[in-house]
């Protein structure tokens, strides 16, 4: 029997280009928040589970298949859909804290803003994806482009990184300044360009804000 008396659990995600140390955030962040006695959860997107890492190889390999924007946009949500039923809702009705690397905010910039799906179009898919799921808070770890793909090694390249321009990925940042600004309430922005530490002491006032409201 599921327990009806736990209290629901916070979903907190993680958003920004490529390069912006979100790995490295949404590690640092489950850590201190377990030390402090929260049961906090780590997954990515795509990934999290068995079925969404063998979507991520399809998505992320540089020498894949060609992938039309739809087709993008479908496998992220096909590979987001098994996460939110496999680990995230699980995880929120049994009190946890899921941090997310990446959710439905990363198919808007990079499907929408950066390959020009129509967002009212992916919108429709994230909703089925989702069964309409939002994150109680979405940190983003803003920076500029330059950076974040001078950051990368060669050898941690994925497809989005080898194959797409720098005028893609502005149009990514564009597109989660533009997410952040239309959800104040949802979104809070960090300046990614500083230190490790300094954007990890802003992710951790964020979280916190979000758990204690
Ligand atoms: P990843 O290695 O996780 O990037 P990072 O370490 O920068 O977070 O690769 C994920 C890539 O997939 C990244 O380039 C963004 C892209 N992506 C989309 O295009 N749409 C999506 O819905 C998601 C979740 C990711």
């Amino acid at each position: 029997m599921p327990d009806t008396t736990a209290a629901r659990g916070r979903f907190l995600t993680i958003e920004g280009p490529d390069g912006a140390g979100k790995s490295l955030q949404a590690a640092r962040l489950v850590d201190e928040l377990r030390a402090r006695g929260i049961d906090a959860l780590l997954s990515r997107e795509p990934g999290g589970t068995r079925l969404g890492e063998a979507i991520r190889t399809i998505l992320l390999t540089r020498d894949g298949p060609p992938i039309h924007p739809r087709a993008d946009a479908l496998l992220f949500n096909a590979a987001r859909a098994q996460h939110v039923d496999e680990v995230i809702l699980p995880a929120l009705d049994a009190g946890r804290v899921p941090v997310v690397a990446r959710f439905f905010d990363s198919t808007l910039a990079y499907q929408g803003y950066g390959r020009g799906v129509s967002l009212d179009d992916l919108r429709a898919v994230i909703r089925v994806a989702t069964g309409g799921l939002v994150p109680d808070r979405t940190i983003l770890l803003d920076l500029s482009p330059e950076t974040g793909l001078r950051r990368k090694q060669p050898d941690e390249e994925t497809r989005f990184e080898a194959a797409f321009d720098l005028d893609f990925h502005r149009r990514v940042r564009t597109g989660f300044l533009e997410l952040a600004a239309a959800e104040p309430g949802r979104y809070r922005i960090v300046d990614a360009e500083q230190s490790a530490d300094a954007v990890f002491a802003d992710v951790l006032r964020h979280a916190l804000e979000a758990l204690e409201a």
